[in-house]
């Protein structure tokens, strides 16, 4: 198994979850989402228990479902309440019902055994904050979540693969300090580059000039929520002694990295920013440029899947410092796919 089932994984943002019928595969489990009348989301798998008809392409009566190919109709719960021809229903037709918490404008899903602990999920309270505006989106990946992972926790490929837009020199030669919380299974990679030159990502939307102090303070809560704190100030300005940080723009870059298959991803991207917050051609700015930096990743990462899919067994890859949080993030993972 490569996947850790009994954890908690974004399935969908809220938006998405409406009146129609959603597909979305998480961990191997092809789901069936949508929300009820009463505005609650549902999770089912999306498999009719009579000869596996898919509930996606199907259509509602109600909050129920009707299977598309010979109308078994599901409730909410996942009950099959009607079937055609017999007014018996089989006390064993029902399709799996997975646990739902709906927070920080992220549907978070549970497909592992029993119930999940809702306390569990890590928070992204930036995401529907009135003093941040979000943009957003979400690409398919035809590689393993595991290389998104490794991707995400190692920025000094942005001065490789991001030249021109987030990638600058500094990036890569600036060294990376790591720290991990065993107990709490959480990363923290941190790099705080002193009297930069600002890349245009951050000199377009901040509109601050010259060189910037730039902190890239990463924290992973495996495996799913990856939170980037993005600081950009006017060089040689710190935060005050109690936290306030006026003159810097700070921007909250969240990843939701969801396992479709052993082979493909959703990679949920998500920017939230306190500055410029009404400038609406920011936002365009900023979901255009993340989208061609996340397109770039994805290009890059299926690639190596298919690297990966044709060497032989056994290949040794080799790790520098560069790689601690990487590294330090596959050590929990196998702990908790163990788990
Ligand atoms: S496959 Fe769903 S009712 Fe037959
Ligand atoms: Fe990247």
């Amino acid at each position: 198994m490569v996947f850790a089932r009994n954890q908690w994984y974004v399935a969908a943002y809220s938006q998405e979850v409406g009146d129609d019928l959603l597909a979305r595969t998480v961990c191997g489990e092809p789901l069936v989402l949508y929300r009820t009348k009463a505005g609650e989301a549902v999770a089912l798998t999306d498999r009719c228990v009579h000869r596996r008809y898919p509930l996606s392409e199907s259509s509602r009566d109600g909050d129920n479902i009707v299977c598309g190919y010979h109308g078994f109709t599901y409730a909410p719960d996942g009950v099959c309440v009607a079937v055609p021809g017999q007014s018996r229903v089989p006390r064993t037709a029902r399709v799996p019902a997975h646990q739902i918490v709906e927070q920080d404008s992220l549907v978070w899903v549970w497909i592992g055994e029993g119930e999940g602990d809702p306390d569990a999920i890590p928070r992204a309270p930036w995401l529907d904050s009135p003093d941040y505006v979000t943009v957003r989106g979400m690409e398919h990946l035809d590689a393993r979540y595991q290389l998104l992972v490794d991707n995400l926790l190692d920025l000094s490929h942005e001065t490789y693969l991001h030249a021109g837009y987030i990638g600058t020199p500094e990036v890569a030669e600036t060294p990376i300090t790591t720290e991990v919380d065993e107990d709490a299974g959480v990363i923290y990679v941190s790099r705080r580059m002193k009297d930069v030159e600002c890349p245009s990502f951050y000199r377009e939307s901040t509109g601050i000039e010259g060189r910037i102090d730039r902190w890239q303070d990463i924290e992973y809560h495996p495996p799913c929520l990856y939170l980037l704190h993005s600081r950009i100030a006017p060089a040689g300005v710190e935060p005050g002694p109690d936290g306030d940080d006026p003159r810097a723009c700070h921007a909250e870059i969240v990843y939701a990295i969801t396992p479709e298959t052993e082979t493909t991803t959703h990679d949920f991207w998500m920017v939230a920013r306190d500055f410029a917050l009404d400038d609406e051609k920011v936002s365009e700015f900023l979901a255009e440029s993340n989208r061609t930096v996340v397109l770039q990743d994805v290009e890059a990462l299926n690639v190596l899947e298919k690297v990966i899919a044709s060497e032989p067994e056994g290949y040794q890859e080799l790790s520098i410092n560069i790689d601690t949080g990487g590294l330090a993030a596959r050590r929990i993972l196998q702990r908790q796919i163990a788990r």
